[in-house]
């Protein structure tokens, strides 16, 4: 039926055509022509004459929309109730989020995270922060050397999540830092890829705020060891991520590489890393946007394999090396080899290993050209027994 229209369509159309071509003779077409020209002239005095009528006819119709009680469609202003307004296309709440709680899921939060401005100056004065992202079980022990942390220092120049486990709430007065930090978030049992979604769900929750840059992932048994503008200051100066990537060969490296996992990923490109990774906008970006690597480690990578260790590591490896320092920020002690890293209680907390995790001697690389004795920037694991005497150091020796 709509076939036989369309085709019936065409060749009215062909006629029309053929009708023109054979109107040839110039005394017929010049008469049309002038006949066309007067229909045209008395359509235009009558579109004139009722343009009144139509002007009323939308004043009408605006009147109906105004009536509608929730929308006012001329400056797009959603009324929520009689006494909170918000502009629906408020700058505001779309370059920062006021209110960290949201109903978004997992998927529609990677989306709408993963969104990259193609204008590369921004409408507004940017100043570019560090996003602290806490990957916690529950409470923060050590939180009152974070607090002391970040007191005084510039509130444009970073921002804190926290994603504790479902049901968990962070308990802090209004006047703390950590004041409705926590973002919505999922069950995560170490050692899965569960892990993996909550630091993507926490990098996505952190790209919504425009000014984010850096984007650190820290645990709550990890200090600063240096103070607020130090930490700033190497992160946001630095032109590469700090994400550790190397080549183990031991069977706790190249050991838990899966042939499963060819062609996408050969034993060439495997790698791995630390969970506690450093990230810039551009990468915090794209991790959060990539699924077909994440697919292959949620499928192929699982214990003895830990998809935390690899995942990152060898995506960046892959696509992304020469933007990665290779290095991570966090110093952690391995010294030992054992499934969990040592870790640091009261008695281990001297002045002087303080000073050899800020500085041991040795030189790190930094932006290519230079190195630099400072290598770490935090430090874990330590016990919140560890808190008392972190508290006695933190001036004196973190110089906070
Ligand atoms: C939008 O319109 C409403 C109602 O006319 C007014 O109250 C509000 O101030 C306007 N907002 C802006 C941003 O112009
Ligand atoms: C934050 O958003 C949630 C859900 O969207 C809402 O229940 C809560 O009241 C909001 N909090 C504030 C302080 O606006
Ligand atoms: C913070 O909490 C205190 C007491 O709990 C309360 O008096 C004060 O109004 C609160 N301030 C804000 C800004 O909510
Ligand atoms: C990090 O490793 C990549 C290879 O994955 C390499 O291309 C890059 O130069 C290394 N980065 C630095 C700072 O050496
Ligand atoms: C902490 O100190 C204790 C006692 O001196 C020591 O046995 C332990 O090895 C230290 N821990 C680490 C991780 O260095
Ligand atoms: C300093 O730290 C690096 C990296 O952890 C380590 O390889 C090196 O052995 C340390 N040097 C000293 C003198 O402790
Ligand atoms: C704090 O440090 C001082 C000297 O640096 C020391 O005498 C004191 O015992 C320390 N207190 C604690 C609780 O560690």
């Amino acid at each position: 039926m709509a076939m036989q229209k369309s085709r019936g369509e065409k060749d009215d159309v062909e006629n029309r055509l053929a009708t023109t071509a054979s109107v040839k003779d110039s005394s017929v077409s010049l008469l049309r022509v002038i006949s066309v020209l007067i229909i045209f002239v008395v359509g235009v005095v009558i579109g004139l004459v009722s343009s009144s009528h139509i002007d009323s006819y939308f004043r009408i119709q605006q009147f109906y929309t105004n009536r509608a009680p929730a929308f006012d469609d001329r400056n797009c202003t959603i009324v929520i109730n009689t006494c909170e307004t918000e502009d629906c296309l408020s700058m505001k709440s779309f370059i920062r989020p006021k209110n960290l709680t949201h109903g978004l899921s997992d998927e529609e939060l990677f989306w709408r995270a993963s969104l990259v401005p193609k204008k590369e100056e921004f409408p507004f004065n940017r100043v570019p922060k560090v996003a602290f992202m806490f990957l916690t079980r529950g409470p923060l022990p050590l939180l009152p050397l974070w607090e002391r942390f970040f007191k005084g220092e510039d509130e444009k120049k970073y921002s804190i999540y926290v994603h504790a486990q479902p049901g968990f709430q962070l308990n802090v007065p209004n006047s703390s830092v950590f004041y409705r930090r926590q973002i919505p978030s999922r069950r995560v049992e170490w050692g899965t890829v569960s892990l993996v979604d909550a630091e993507k769900r926490l990098l996505a929750n952190a790209l919504l705020d425009f000014s984010n840059e850096r984007f650190v992932l820290l645990s709550e048994s990890c200090i600063p060891v240096y103070n607020f503008p130090a930490v700033y200051g190497y992160l946001t100066g630095s032109m590469h991520s700090f994400v550790q990537s190397y080549d183990d060969p031991s069977r706790y490296g190249r050991g838990r590489y899966s042939r499963r996992m060819q062609p996408d990923i050969r034993l060439a490109d495997w790698r791995k890393g630390s969970q506690w990774f450093e990230l810039n906008r551009y990468l915090a970006a794209i991790v959060v946007a990539e699924t077909k690597y994440y697919s292959i480690f949620k499928k192929h990578c699982r214990p003895s394999c830990y998809p935390d260790e690899h995942y990152l590591p060898t995506f960046l490896h892959k696509f992304y090396g020469a933007m990665n320092a290779n290095r991570t920020v966090t110093y952690v002690d391995w010294s030992v080899i054992a499934p969990h890293p040592g870790t640091f209680t009261a008695v281990n907390v001297t002045e002087g290993f303080i000073r050899s995790i800020r500085n041991n001697g040795t030189a790190c690389s930094y932006n290519l050209k230079s190195t630099t004795t400072v290598c770490y920037l935090f430090a874990r694991k330590f016990t919140p027994d560890a808190l008392e005497p972190l508290l006695n150091l933190s001036s004196e020796v973190m110089r906070y």
